[in-house]
C-alpha cells in the first residue's frame, strides 16, 4: 500500500512540475518582455541611453505620440538602414511596441531613471532612482534576474530620499553576478521594471 501511495504521489509530482516551471510563456504585447528584448539586442547603442536618442538612431521616447502602433511595427519589421533587421517574431514585435509606447509612462509624464555604482559591483552597490517629476513618498527596489524560466531575486530594499536632492532616492542593493538584471521599482502604487546590465 505504501508503494502504491508513493507511486501515485510521484505521478502527481511529475504532472505538476512542468506546469510550474515555464514562466517564460508570455502574452502578446508584454512591455516587460519588450524591455528585455531591447536590452538583449543593444538598441540603446544607436537609440541612446533610455532610448532618448543617440548619435545614430532617433529618440524612441514618446514614440506613441508620433507614430501609430502599426507604424512602429513596420519600422521594426522593415527597418531602414542602418537600423538592423532582427527577424523578430510578431509576438516579440508586439512586446517591443508595448514597451516603446510606455517609455514615457503614457500621458502621465516622466518615469524614474535607475543607476547604480560601482559596476561591476562589489559586495553591494549603491542604487540611485531619480524622479524628474514630483517625487513619491516611498520607493522599494527589487533586483531580479531571469534564469531562463525561473526568476532569482535579491532582497527588496527600501530606498531613502537623498538629503541633497528630494527627487533622488538611494540605497544599497546586491547583484550576485554579472549579466542582464531587471530592477523592479515600486513607487506610488506603480510597478516599473527597469533593465540594467551588471558587469562581471
Ligand atoms: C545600428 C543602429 C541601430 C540599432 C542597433 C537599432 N536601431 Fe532602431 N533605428 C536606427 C535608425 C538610424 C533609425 C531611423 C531609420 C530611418 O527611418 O531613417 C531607426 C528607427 C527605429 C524606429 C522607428 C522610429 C521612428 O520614429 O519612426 C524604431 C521603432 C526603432 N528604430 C526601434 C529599434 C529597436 C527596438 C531596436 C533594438 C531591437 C533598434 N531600433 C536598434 C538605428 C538603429
Amino acid at each position: 500500500v505504501k508503494q502504491l501511495v508513493f507511486g501515485l504521489a510521484c505521478v502527481f509530482c511529475a504532472a505538476l512540475v512542468p506546469i510550474m516551471i515555464p514562466a517564460a510563456v508570455q502574452a502578446a504585447g508584454d512591455a516587460n518582455a519588450g524591455a528585455k528584448i531591447v536590452q538583449d539586442h543593444g538598441c540603446e547603442g544607436c537609440h541612446g541611453a533610455s532610448l532618448k536618442g543617440g548619435a545614430v538612431g532617433p529618440s524612441l521616447y514618446g514614440i506613441e505620440h508620433r507614430r501609430t502602433a502599426e507604424q512602429i511595427v513596420n519600422a521594426i519589421k522593415n527597418p531602414r538602414p542602418p537600423m538592423p533587421s532582427y527577424g523578430f517574431t510578431s509576438a516579440q514585435i508586439e512586446d517591443l511596441v508595448a514597451y516603446l509606447s510606455d517609455l514615457d509612462g503614457g500621458a502621465s509624464g516622466m518615469k524614474p531613471t535607475v543607476s547604480f555604482a560601482p559596476n561591476p559591483p562589489g559586495a553591494t552597490s549603491t542604487i540611485t532612482v531619480h524622479f524628474a517629476d514630483t517625487p513619491p513618498k516611498d520607493v522599494i527596489v527589487t533586483p531580479m534576474m531571469d534564469m531562463g524560466g525561473s526568476v532569482m531575486s535579491s532582497a527588496a530594499v527600501h530606498l531613502h530620499a537623498s538629503a541633497a536632492d528630494p527627487h533622488t532616492f538611494v540605497g544599497k542593493v546586491e547583484f550576485s553576478m554579472g549579466g542582464a538584471w531587471t530592477v523592479q521599482v515600486k513607487y506610488d502604487g506603480k510597478n516599473l521594471d527597469v533593465p540594467v546590465t551588471v558587469k562581471d
